[in-house]
């Protein structure tokens, strides 16, 4: 039987030493330092961040690794490990349509924080990343953010901006510079989590709530299944969920969907109700939001059953009304749920990427089996899975 493999992150110490290696090697002289920033799992609140709406993500310990030395020349290289790719150019090469590929989004960073007028010189920056690539855990959110860091940390200045204000220049960055729309919910985890909680964001103000991760004391964990199929937020399908979410909310006469109170919600989907379309992207919006509330509830009386019962429905609402999910998420959520889960859904934009499942520690292995042998009786290629243990925000490592 075609058994999971289970991706586990590698330590920081080991990481650093070797990149540290790798960049004196090519680049002749070791960095200034090593940063960091975690990919994330979204536990509920999905495309509820750019309508103004509230989500619950945790950061991964697996994490992206940028090492950083500035230059006096005005010369930018960005290189990678994992990745033949690489880019060379002036500071005043980076602008919109010009970068193509992965570079794009380090060198969107330098971009956004040059255009707060800090005096970004040359740099010579090696990236190594073990959040995995393409399965929707925000592996390029890792990127930016922790680039975003080393720069701040090495651009004079770069000290006074806030988490939030960095927050913002990748999103910016990955925006404008990689062209992929983004909401804001990734980067604001990867630099404002705490180590053993989720983050309870509010889009309204940008607040950010840590609420503790109290599964673990009843022993359970959040178990992560990438089911390796296809994901990119670079394609139509996003942009056009944003857009609907717009016009929805723009024929009710608000600025976003969010502003919706789910007792308001009959009433606004009646004056919808000519475009099907429209109202269920809109239920799904509202309800999200209140699942969200109901999920920190049920964390902070560590209520696991509720909380596993919140992230199914929040499932079916994303396939049902919202239709990003896909065969292979649908897959792991039903296999998840028959194999004893308290609860399971798909994370981040969908149409591919990783689902999520909360299941007692013991049985981790077996739910993670029984998700394998049902892709295998469908002849799809074993997932991969690891676990989600809430880590700490984007920082210097060495
Ligand atoms: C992607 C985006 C986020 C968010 C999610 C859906 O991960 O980058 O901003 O919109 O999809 O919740």
């Amino acid at each position: 039987m075609t058994g999971p493999t289970f991706l586990r992150a590698p330590e920081d110490q080991a990481v650093t030493q070797s990149l540290e290696e790798a960049f004196a090697r090519r680049y002749g002289q070791g960095p200034e330092g090593v940063w960091s920033a975690p990919g994330r799992v979204n536990v509920i609140g999905e495309h509820t961040d750019y309508n103004a709406g509230l989500c619950l993500p945790m950061a991964l310990q697996h994490r992206t690794y940028v090492a950083a030395r500035r230059r006096p020349d005005g010369v930018v290289r960005v290189a990678s490990q994992q990745t033949e790719a690489s880019w060379e150019g002036q500071v005043d090469d980076v602008g919109p349509g010009r970068v193509p590929g992965w570079p794009a989004y380090v060198l969107g960073v330098l971009w956004a924080l040059r255009r707060r007028d800090l005096p970004v010189s040359g740099f010579d920056l090696l990236v190594d990343g073990y959040v995995p690539v393409g399965s929707g855990l925000s592996s390029s959110a890792a990127l930016s953010c922790s680039t975003a860091v080393a720069l701040a940390d090495l651009v004079p200045g770069g000290d006074r901006l806030t988490r939030q204000q960095l927050a913002a220049d990748c999103v910016l960055a990955e925006n404008v510079i990689a062209g992929a729309r983004t909401g804001g919910l990734d980067q604001a985890i990867a630099l404002r989590a705490v180590a053993g909680h989720v983050l309870l964001l509010d889009f309204r103000d940008f607040a950010a709530e840590p609420v503790p991760w109290t599964v673990t004391v009843r022993g359970w964990t959040l178990l992560v299944v990438d089911t390796r199929a296809a994901h990119s937020l670079v394609d139509g399908q996003y942009a056009a969920r944003r857009e609907s979410c717009e016009r929805a909310a723009s024929q009710l006469g608000l600025g976003a969907l969010g502003e919706i109170d789910v007792d308001a919600l009959d009433g606004a989907l009646f004056r919808l109700r000519e475009d099907d379309v429209l109202v269920r992207r809109t239920r799904h919006v509202v309800t999200e939001i209140d699942r969200v509330r109901g999920a920190a509830e049920a964390l902070r009386r560590a209520d696991v059953q509720a909380l596993g019962e919140l992230m199914t429905r929040s499932h079916r609402s994303l396939a049902d009304d919202f239709e990003v999910s896909s065969p292979e998420l649908d897959l792991v959520v039903e296999a998840a749920l028959k194999s004893g889960a308290a609860g399971a859904r798909m994370t981040g934009g969908g149409f591919g990427g990783s689902a999520i499942a909360l299941v007692r520690v013991d049985e981790m292995q077996s739910v993670a089996q029984a998700v394998a042998s049902a892709f295998a009786a469908r002849g799809w290629a074993a997932p991969y899975v690891l676990e989600a243990t809430p880590s700490g925000p984007a920082a210097r490592v060495s």
